[in-house]
């Protein structure tokens, strides 16, 4: 079985404001899934732009390698789907994919998703998005509808990801 294991050592932290414009211009290369312009992500980090039934606290997440942005993951408390949070943005640079960056990523959401006590978790994902329904589909991730998956319990995407990687987060700074 392939591990989520990272082939190159990462830093993941808390994202600042100043970040936000690097967020932007990482997945400007694409457009499409996992993120948003500058101006409604630092709408959305300054608290101004709320997604629907989303609640105050919220977080995002950065990996960084040798100090170049490679992706991030955003999430906030909800009360979408009676859940408790949302997982509102992952993104990693395509040449960094397939390395265990998002995997990695979502570890560190799942945590401050346990911090805030939300352990019903739910994500937004387009049909078509074959590859993230699989990335979820393998961290525990379950079909809501046709748009949605959930976690009933995040902690799960824990679990499963200790799992996957026989319980190291090699690569991690
Ligand atoms: C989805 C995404 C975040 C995954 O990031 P990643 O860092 O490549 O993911 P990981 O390396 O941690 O992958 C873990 C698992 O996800 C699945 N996966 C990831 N990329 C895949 C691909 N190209 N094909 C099939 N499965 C894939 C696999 O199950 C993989 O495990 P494996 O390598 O052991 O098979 C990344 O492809 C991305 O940024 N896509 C564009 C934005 C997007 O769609 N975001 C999700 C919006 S909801």
């Amino acid at each position: 079985m392939k591990r989520d294991v990272l082939s190159v050592p990462i830093r993941i932290r808390q994202a600042q404001r100043s970040d936000i414009p690097h967020m932007a211009r990482i997945w400007e290369i694409e457009k499409g899934e996992g993120g948003t312009s500058e101006d409604r992500m630092s709408a959305y980090f300054e608290a101004r732009l709320h997604p629907q039934k989303a609640l105050l606290p919220r977080v995002i997440y950065l990996a960084e390698e040798a100090g170049e942005l490679i992706g991030y993951i955003a999430g906030h408390l909800t009360r979408r789907y009676a859940c408790d949070g949302e997982l509102e943005w992952l993104y990693v640079t395509p040449q960094r994919r397939r390395t265990g960056v998002a995997s990695n990523l979502l570890l560190r959401l799942v945590a401050w998703f346990k911090e805030q006590q939300a352990s019903r978790v739910c994500v937004n994902v387009a049909p078509l998005n074959t590859i993230a329904h699989r990335f979820y589909a393998r961290h525990g991730a379950e079909v809501l509808n046709q748009h949605w998956l959930v976690w009933n319990d995040i902690a799960a995407a824990g679990r499963q990801h200790e799992e996957n990687s026989g319980g190291t987060v090699a690569g991690l700074r």
